[in-house]
């Protein structure tokens, strides 16, 4: 199958009322970790790249390893996602090189750590929508502010201080037209999310049931959605790491929000947590190794332990086969023509 537009990935995972996993890849392993799951649970999938990972890995080496991927994976849909877009440039870059959907995040200035104004974030969004459109290309937006940082980017802190508000999020998404909405509840990137274990109160999800009842058409998206599981801690600091007590995001929350409307959702920490661990036992305790297939290869197989458990918890296993790609050409046509909507259906306090 050829890549899928993003906008039809997620319109089918809201007819089926599930949630697709959007998972970050750097390198050739990572990608076959995710395709190896998605096989396996035979899920619909999403690869997202960020900036960062487009530099380390360069961006034909990245591009050609997902199209690999989707011409060894012909029963698989897989969208191929710009994550957390700065500008319009970064987004344009994508789309130009063959990417189905980007991310605008401009919920951040350009910095990629301050937060921008509302006014600043529908404008830049809106032009990239316009953009994006013209050739079939799917858009997520940002509104409200995570916390972390990742890789420089980030605002930082803890997440609760840029919540998003229900009415600037309908405001929004009638503004710019976008295809899914990110939306800031509480969490945040990295693997320092939380510094006691949530216990319901500590994620508003009575922000995003608020959102998804405004908005009830519109695929609102969970980023920093790691559940940083305590297991995958352990085997790290049982083999020579350092990492601090912390908890996640419960992936029962993940699932109240899918059963509200969350359709996307962003998965990156776990998967570096599997790898990391795996690398560390291998090197732990046959320090004379020293082929990277020996450690790359377990690493592989624990990335694709926790991506198929994710897979199967979002509600996506099972629905790789349900339908054909529609060709970004006819994508294009329909954004056009209307019959692909970007007006989100409003619906009264
Ligand atoms: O947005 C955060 C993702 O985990 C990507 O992180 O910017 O370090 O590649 P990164
Ligand atoms: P985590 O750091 O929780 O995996 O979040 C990843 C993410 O949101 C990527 O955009
Ligand atoms: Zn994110």
């Amino acid at each position: 199958m050829p890549l899928v537009s993003m906008r039809q990935l997620l319109d089918e995972a809201a007819k089926g009322g599930y949630g697709v996993g959007a998972f970050n890849v750097n390198d050739m392993e990572q990608i076959q970790a995710i395709m190896g799951a998605a096989k396996e649970t035979k899920s619909p999938v999403i690869i997202q790249a960020s900036r960062g990972a487009r530099q380390f890995a360069q961006d034909k080496y990245l591009f050609h390893l997902i199209l690999a991927a989707a011409e060894l994976n012909p029963e698989i849909p897989i969208a191929m996602h710009q994550d957390h877009g700065n500008s319009f440039e970064t987004c344009k870059s994508a789309i130009d090189l063959g990417y189905t959907s980007v991310m605008m995040d401009g919920s951040l200035k350009e910095d990629g750590k301050t937060p921008a104004s509302f006014e600043e974030n529908v404008a830049v969004t809106k032009r990239v929508v316009d953009f994006a459109h013209e050739r079939g290309v799917t858009v997520e937006g940002e509104i409200g502010v995570l916390g972390g940082v990742e890789d420089g980017h980030g605002a930082g802190g803890t997440g609760l201080e840029h919540v998003t508000d229900p009415d600037q999020a309908v405001e929004f998404a009638e503004l710019t037209g976008v295809d899914a909405l990110a939306i800031a509840i509480g969490t945040s990137h990295g693997a320092y999310k939380f510094s006691k274990k949530p216990d319901g109160s500590v994620l508003k999800m009575d922000v995003l049931i608020a959102i998804h009842k405004r908005l009830p058409n519109t695929h609102l998206v969970m980023h920093g959605s790691s559940s940083v599981p305590k297991d995958l801690q352990d085997v790290i600091n049982k083999y020579g790491g350092k990492l601090k007590e912390t908890w996640g995001v419960p992936v029962e929350e993940i699932q109240l929000g899918i059963r509200n409307g969350v359709r996307k959702i962003n998965v990156d920490t776990d998967n570096r947590l599997a790898m990391t661990g795996a690398i560390r036992k291998v090197l732990w305790e046959t320090p004379e190794k020293f082929d990277p297939r020996d450690y790359m290869k377990p690493a592989r197989e624990a990335m694709q332990k926790v991506v198929a458990q994710r897979m199967t918890q979002f509600g996506q296993a099972g629905h790789a086969g349900d339908y054909q790609a529609v060709s970004i050409t006819e994508i294009a046509k329909g954004y056009k023509n209307g019959s692909l909507s970007t007006r989100p259906l409003v619906a009264a306090k």
